[in-house]
């Protein structure tokens, strides 16, 4: 479970970037975190994995405090950043076994893994390439299989599904099934609406940097009372007029 109480940010000569959020994520669902381009989705999702720092409130994760205990939280989440452009010298392999070594993944284990994820994303022949070789998707799904060689209990996604191919956006929405029905955390953010009705059994929806929609699709029907499609209703809650 992530609580996000209170958290605030701002950059500087900014406005709020983020302003007063409050948000859980609870075990067993997957949360979708909505939001048009610059509404604070990755601001957040950078503070609760520690990557930035937190000007107000707090963020705990199974009960440790990011600031407080990162070390302890940052064990318990995999995280994929919203652009996978990361060690790029290094080739796939080499870095899914840097992965494996810092989070002790036992060989036999390790092996079996690797080559079950990548033959399911397709990218099991590329693996002595140069990530810096690879597309936007492949560095993706590279990292994804890397999350998911340490295998932990919370999932955190910056905009997972965003350039990858039907077949592997569609491994990867199966897998965030199966991990949230096995009781764990699946959180992940995306400013499209395509994902919402076929994966989020809740959706929090930000804009300008506050939380205006949280609950699942019954409850966001419920609240709009009309027949708009819900592309209406998102474009109507994230209406700055
Ligand atoms: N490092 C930064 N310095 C200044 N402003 C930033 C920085 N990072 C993000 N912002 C601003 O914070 C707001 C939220 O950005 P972001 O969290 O990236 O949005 P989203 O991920 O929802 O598209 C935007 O107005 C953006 O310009
Ligand atoms: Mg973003």
């Amino acid at each position: 479970m992530i609580e996000i109480n209170d958290v605030s940010k701002h950059f500087a000569g900014n406005k709020r970037a983020i302003d007063s959020l409050n948000l859980t994520i609870p075990d067993g669902k997957i949360v979708g975190f909505l939001g048009p381009n610059g509404a604070g989705k990755s601001t957040t999702i950078k503070m609760l994995t520690g990557i930035l720092p937190i000007d107000e409130g707090a963020i705990t994760i199974d009960g440790y405090d990011i600031a407080k205990n990162p070390l302890e939280a940052k064990k318990i989440f995999g995280y994929v950043p919203d652009h996978p452009d990361m060690f790029l010298r290094l080739k796939g392999i080499e870095y899914l076994n840097f992965i494996g070594d810092i989070y002790d993944v036992p060989k036999n284990i390790r092996r079996e893994r690797i080559e079950k994820l990548t033959k399911q994303f397709d990218i099991y022949y590329d693996l002595d390439a140069y990530i810096q070789t690879y597309s936007h998707g492949m560095r993706q799904k590279i990292i994804v299989t890397g999350v998911l060689l340490h295998d932990p209990d919370i999932w955190i996604l910056d905009e997972p599904l965003t350039g990858l191919d039907p077949k592997s956006a569609y491994t990867l929405k199966e897998m965030m099934r199966q991990h949230a029905s096995e009781g764990n955390t699946v959180f992940f953010s995306s400013h499209g609406l395509e994902v919402v009705e076929q994966l989020c059994d809740i959706v929090a929806i930000i804009n300008n940097g506050k939380l205006i929609f949280y609950g699942d699709m019954q409850e966001m029907r419920e609240q709009f009372q009309t027949n708009q499609s819900l592309e209406e209703v998102f474009l109507e809650l994230t209406n700055d007029e």
